[in-house]
């Protein structure tokens, strides 16, 4: 080869790559291109090999035009590579706009059943009043869920807790307030708790029974505590629960582990109907003997409410078994 072919060659790598490059569309394109020319077999490396075949005096001159011409190449490729790349970023953002016209999937949500709704909705009013959450078994024994709670053997009483055993002296508990024993048992006075929990009687489920069902138990035990407390934080809770409309009125009621006893009625201002909410009372004496407290030292008082009631009243449901049907009909309007 003479110099003048190799100018020549150069040439027409230099016109090749222009020729290539005007139809350039992809960096792939550009890579193949100059795998071409530049790769270890590429045309302009091939040329670079051909110098040796040159004289002397003529290595010099050629040299600077292959090198010219790389250097040439090199930078043109640079710039296209930029432009391609930048083309190549356009179009990828162009294809991936989010269309924010178009309308969403839907997605139902899931939701708390309508009971752990009202139980954590009454849990928070008495968490404001300075109660804590307490949690006992359900499987419970005789002494805790009847005779501490004074309510002997023979008790006529134990038939309105109509029990499921589960074998000698063990039973699922019929009422939250063996809780309050197993707290007074562990803790000294002021003891001020509320136990929310389920509870189980041999009951045929009907619109207003269920063999399991809920209760919140609520004790305060301290020195000086009177009717009045337990009047006022009855009051509190109606009025944070049901509203400022509504009244209520205590009624006499019995029950062996509180003296005197109550039931306690709310209507809605201008109704006829009273509608119970629960029963309560002041602590027996016998109950805080039994747990190691001087009932001549400290009073308390004690109340039961149903959480399947309490949201039965609120919503308007007529039927307790609809909490338990599991139909999202239902539970949906919570
Ligand atoms: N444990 C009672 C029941 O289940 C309710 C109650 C609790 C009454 C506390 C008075 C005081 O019927």
């Amino acid at each position: 080869m003479t110099l003048a072919e190799l100018a020549r060659a150069a040439e027409g790598i230099w016109a090749q790559w222009a020729e290539a490059a005007r139809n350039l569309q992809s960096l792939e394109e550009l890579e193949a291109l100059r795998v071409q020319i530049l790769g270890r077999k590429g045309r302009l490396t091939q040329l670079f090999s051909a110098l040796r075949e040159l004289p002397p005096s003529e290595k010099a001159e050629a040299g600077r035009i292959l090198n010219t011409l790389k250097e040439r190449i090199e930078a043109a490729l640079a710039e296209k590579k930029e432009a391609l790349a930048q083309r190549e970023r356009l179009e990828r953002l162009a294809r991936e706009r989010y269309d924010l016209s178009l309308p969403g999937k839907w997605r139902p949500l899931g939701k708390l059943h309508p009971l752990t709704q009202v139980r954590l909705e009454i849990e928070e009013i008495f968490l404001r009043l300075g109660f804590d959450v307490a949690t006992g078994p359900e499987i419970e024994t005789e002494y805790y869920n009847f005779e501490a709670l004074n309510i002997g053997p023979d008790h006529p009483a134990r038939d309105e807790w109509d029990s499921f055993y589960l074998g000698e002296g063990v039973l699922l508990r019929t009422h939250t307030s063996p809780v309050q024993i197993r707290v007074m048992k562990e803790r000294k006075p002021p003891v001020r708790i509320i136990c929310p929990g389920r509870c189980f009687r041999r009951d045929n489920p009907d619109a207003t029974h269920s063999p399991v069902f809920h209760q919140v138990e609520l004790l305060w035990v301290e020195k000086g505590l009177t009717f009045a407390h337990l009047k006022w934080v009855i009051g509190e809770f109606v009025r944070a629960f049901f509203g400022p409309n509504y009244e209520m009125r205590f009624s006499a009621d019995f029950f062996p582990f509180t003296e005197p006893s109550a039931q306690v009625h709310i209507r809605k201002k201008g109704t006829e109907k009273w509608l119970e909410i629960m029963g309560a009372g002041m602590v027996h004496p016998r109950v805080l003997e039994e747990v190691g407290y001087d009932p001549e030292e400290v009073t308390g008082f004690a109340f039961g409410l149903g959480i399947e009631r309490m949201a039965m009243l609120r919503y308007g449901i007529e039927d307790i078994r609809l909490f338990w049907q599991n139909d999202l009909r239902f539970l949906s309007q919570f």
